[in-house]
């Protein structure tokens, strides 16, 4: 019906199946205000309830004399399974608003990661809202309509859009392909298996901070893919950086895309066929006790370096997980050790916890205080 539920006991655009298309923003709290605060998000759960409906931003009385609430453009177009998810970042929990005693077990600054120089100035963020629909208008207006229900509250910091999902999180999905073109998200975790979103992905009774329980960390990079050099890189070697082949997508040790990667398979020179720094060697729950993220990203491009002349283009990694450590492992790995790093590099990144869904008459204002 191209409309996702907003409330329930989790927030959308986490197991929901990844939507084509994603605007992401992160924005800084300006006011000192906490009851500002507060309404701004309570006027956002309300806002983004109506907006998931395809419906406008309420409150509009058609005043001819003052500026119409909703923006208005996407009136006349489908929801296109819009969701909208908000998250906090470790820095709203400082001594700003009172909410120091709320901050959840695991938000807390990344530690420093392999050969990784990000720019603080677009990472993190006190709030974040990740947009996801099937039409890019619909997710840009989310975002739009939001900033501007906070203006004097909070402003933006960074902004991304997002284009071909770059995972499957639904074995109903065809795997989509990155913008290296290898299919991504073969091996993701299936959102719609609750059993394993409760292993890997939603806050679990562990956490100290009831509030929170249900939701869920949000890890996101910005990685730019030096696609210039990978283009010129050739196809035996682009497959031996995955382990995968590039038009099926099997693993080198198998056959078709779902085949399960053989890590202990020697080819005839007697060399590992998935070689010892491939990526999905290094990144594969069998090598790493078990470990598993819910990866939901998109493709993303700034256009050209005006320096270089270069396409500025990769991945805008968006990655779910019961707690940050996950990602913190994984990354150890690949920042040291992954024949990717060759042809990536990590712009900028962001931790958020996402809360836990709304219950009928919840709001995000009453959800964090
Ligand atoms: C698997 C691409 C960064 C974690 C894969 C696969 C591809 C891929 C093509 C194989 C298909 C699949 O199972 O999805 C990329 C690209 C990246 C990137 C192009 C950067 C631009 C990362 C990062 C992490 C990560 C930063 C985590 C820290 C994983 C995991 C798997 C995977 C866990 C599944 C491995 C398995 O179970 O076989 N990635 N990836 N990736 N990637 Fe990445």
């Amino acid at each position: 019906s191209q409309i996702v539920a907003f409330r329930g006991p989790h927030q959308g655009g986490i197991a929901t199946p990844a939507q084509d298309r994603l605007c992401f923003a992160a924005f800084d709290v300006t006011t000192t205000d906490r009851g500002q605060l507060q309404q701004m998000l309570t006027s956002w759960a309300l806002a983004a309830e109506a907006m998931t409906k395809g419906l406008t931003v309420p409150g509009d009385a058609g005043d001819l004399e003052s500026p119409p609430i909703d923006t208005g453009e996407a009136e006349g177009l489908k929801p296109g399974n819009l969701t909208i998810t908000i998250g906090y970042g470790a820095s709203l929990f400082d001594s700003r608003f009172g909410l120091a005693g709320r901050r959840p077990s695991q938000l807390k600054a990344l530690p420093q990661l392999p050969k990784e120089d990000l720019d603080p100035g677009s990472s993190d963020g006190d709030i974040c809202v990740q947009a996801c629909a099937d039409d890019p208008q619909v997710a840009f207006h989310a975002i739009r309509n939001l900033r501007r229900l906070g203006t004097g509250v909070v402003a933006p910091r960074w902004m991304e859009l997002g284009f071909g999902r770059t995972s499957s999180t639904s074995p109903a999905q065809a795997t989509p392909r990155n913008l290296m073109g290898f299919k991504d998200g073969t091996r993701n975790i299936d959102a719609g298996d609750a059993a394993v979103m409760g292993d890997h992905v939603w806050i679990g009774a562990e956490e100290p901070q009831h509030w929170v329980r249900g939701g869920s960390y949000l890890v996101s990079r910005k990685i730019r893919m030096l696609l210039e050099q990978w283009d010129r890189d050739n196809l035996n070697d682009q497959q031996n950086v995955f382990g995968r082949a590039k038009a099926s997508g099997a693993p080198l040790t198998g056959k078709k895309e779902f085949d399960t990667p053989d890590f202990s398979a020697k080819d005839a020179s007697g060399d590992y066929a998935i070689p010892m720094d491939a990526h999905v060697r290094l990144a594969a729950p069998e090598n790493n006790r078990g470990l598993r993220i819910l990866r939901r990203g998109y493709s993303f491009t700034d256009g050209i370096d005006p320096v270089t002349g270069q396409l500025v283009g990769g991945l805008l990694f968006l990655a779910y997980m019961k707690n940050p450590d996950q990602f913190v492992t994984l990354q150890r790995i690949l920042g040291a050790h992954d024949a990717l790093n060759e042809y990536i590099k990590h712009l900028s990144g962001g931790l958020f916890v996402t809360p836990p869904g709304l219950a009928p008459g919840a709001d995000w204002g009453a959800q964090l205080f």
